[in-house]
């Protein structure tokens, strides 16, 4: 049984996506823990719902990044993860937190990266006059929304589109493609090897 630690920071909604599916698939690995920086999050409450144990590690009580991120990995290290997954935590993390787990932490970004890294990558797509937009499943390195690319899903930009209406589009597909990538690495089919992602011969 591998064992997941979810970070979130807000509605939690792929890290709902990942629950669901891994209780639906019986994936050969358990959601240990779900963790948030911010202890109203509401995906803080859907984690507890489900029996799954929900921790606050609030950003605002230590000093800086680097105390914070000391203390993040402390609470994450107690449940003996093999697979980090950021789910919409939305925390730059030190260069010591990223390498503590390297090549167990994954992250989701709603753009088809290296197009649009940062924040706002709907109001970005649509300022840019994108045709087409999406999410990106990615390995953590220390620079922001980069890191080796698991998989990719693209939507269509429509004539009349607004923020939030591309926004969810986007997201039914976030909720598609990172369960889908989680389960491959628990399952071993998927892995970080130096600065490329690999799966088996046979998949690719
Ligand atoms: C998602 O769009 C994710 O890609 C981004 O923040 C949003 C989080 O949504 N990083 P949720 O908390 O998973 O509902």
């Amino acid at each position: 049984m591998k064992r997941i630690v979810i970070l979130i920071s807000g509605r939690g909604s792929n890290m709902e996506a990942i629950l669901r599916t891994a209780a639906a698939e019986q994936w050969p690995a358990q959601i240990a823990a779900v963790i948030s920086n911010k202890a109203d999050a509401v995906g803080l409450k859907t984690a507890e719902a489900a029996g799954i144990p929900a921790v606050a590690v609030e950003h605002r009580l230590y000093p800086d990044r680097e105390r914070f991120d000391e203390a993040l990995a402390e609470a994450i290290d107690r449940f003996a993860p093999d697979l980090v997954v950021l789910a919409g935590f939305m925390r730059i993390l030190t260069p010591g937190f990223v390498h503590r787990y390297h090549g167990r932490l994954l992250n989701i970004h709603p753009s088809l990266l290296p197009s649009f890294p940062g924040l706002a990558t709907h109001r970005q797509a649509l300022d840019a006059g994108v045709k087409f937009h999406g999410a990106t499943v990615h390995f953590v390195t220390p620079e922001l929304d980069h890191g080796p690319i698991v998989e990719q899903a693209v939507v269509p930009v429509l004539e009349d589109d607004t923020e939030p209406v591309l926004a969810a589009r986007v997201l039914a597909q976030e909720h598609v493609i990172y369960p889908r990538a989680v389960r491959e690495f628990v399952e071993g089919r998927m892995w970080l090897d130096g600065d490329r992602v690999r799966r088996p011969a046979a998949s690719q």
